[in-house]
């Protein structure tokens, strides 16, 4: 039991498909206490069965575009739990006319929206929790290959998830002055809600399978995995970081 006790907080978990529920049934395999934030009322009849299941003992909207919903979402942990020791972020959107064609053409808008949700909300999440992440706390946050590599329809999420990646290093150095670690798991394609948006998401599965040392596409299990080493003592000299759980795939040249 790597997280006896600990206070697990995840955002972004919509059904048993989303990487945070492979995260959340790993920290919870492994004794941590879960809470879970959502995005809108539609998301709490989905994920009150899952909830439950897991044990979860906080259940709150908290949808990243409002400042409200976040500090409402804090003080209710503060109320309940005094402290939090894992904070997971695995939250996306892009307007989907900005997950195809040319990049070239995205909106100022559809841009701005990408970068809120997927990126921004890391900081302002953070930010809110700051007062709540004891000493030897660690967030996680969900990253892709697309953050440094232009991957076909993309688009607008590989910026969000290079500006993601550049926040992580950022609030690693706010955050470690308080003992709070954070990373990035760079995961390999997944057959998720948000993966679906994305034009032509499958031909990038066969591709892995085709093209990585592994020879596979990942599990939730796999980066579940990752996220409980993360999460606990085993990583707790690593922080600012981003950790490839794509069956090695990013490795790849020619
Ligand atoms: N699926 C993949 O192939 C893949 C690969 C690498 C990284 N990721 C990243 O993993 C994370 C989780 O995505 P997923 O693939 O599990 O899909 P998912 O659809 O299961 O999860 C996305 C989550 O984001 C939440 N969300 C969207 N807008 C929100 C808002 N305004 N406020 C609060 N929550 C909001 C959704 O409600 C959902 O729970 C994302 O950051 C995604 O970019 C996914």
């Amino acid at each position: 039991m790597l997280l006896e006790g600990k206070r697990a907080l995840i955002f972004g978990v919509v059904n048993e498909r989303s990487i945070a529920y492979g995260i959340a049934e790993q920290l919870h395999k492994h004794g941590a206490r879960l809470g879970f934030g959502y995005a809108s009322t539609p998301i709490r009849k989905r994920l009150e069965p899952i909830a439950e299941r897991l044990d979860g003992e906080l259940l709150f909207q908290c949808d990243v575009t409002s400042d409200a919903e976040i500090q409402s979402g804090a003080n209710l942990v503060r109320e309940k739990w005094d402290g939090v020791d894992v904070l997971v972020h695995s939250i996306a959107y892009a307007n989907r006319e900005d997950l195809k064609g040319r990049f070239i053409d995205t909106s100022r808008e559809g841009y701005r929206i990408a970068l809120d949700v997927s990126s921004y909300s890391l900081v302002a999440l953070c930010r809110a929790y700051e007062r709540l992440l004891v000493h030897g706390a660690s967030v996680i946050t969900l990253s892709y290959y697309g953050s440094g590599r232009v991957v076909a329809n993309y688009n607008a999420m590989g910026v969000a998830k290079a500006a993601l990646e550049a926040c992580v290093r950022y609030l690693a150095v706010d955050l470690g002055v308080s003992g709070v670690r954070i990373n990035a798991i760079s995961a390999g394609p997944v057959k998720t809600l948000a993966a679906s948006a994305v034009s032509g998401f499958h031909n990038i599965l066969s591709l892995i399978e085709e093209k990585a040392p592994l020879g596979r596409n990942i599990s939730l299990e796999d980066v579940g995995k990752c996220a409980l080493y993360l999460a606990s003592d085993l990583s707790s000299g690593t922080t600012g970081d981003v950790v490839f759980v794509d069956s090695g795939y990013n490795i790849m040249g020619l």
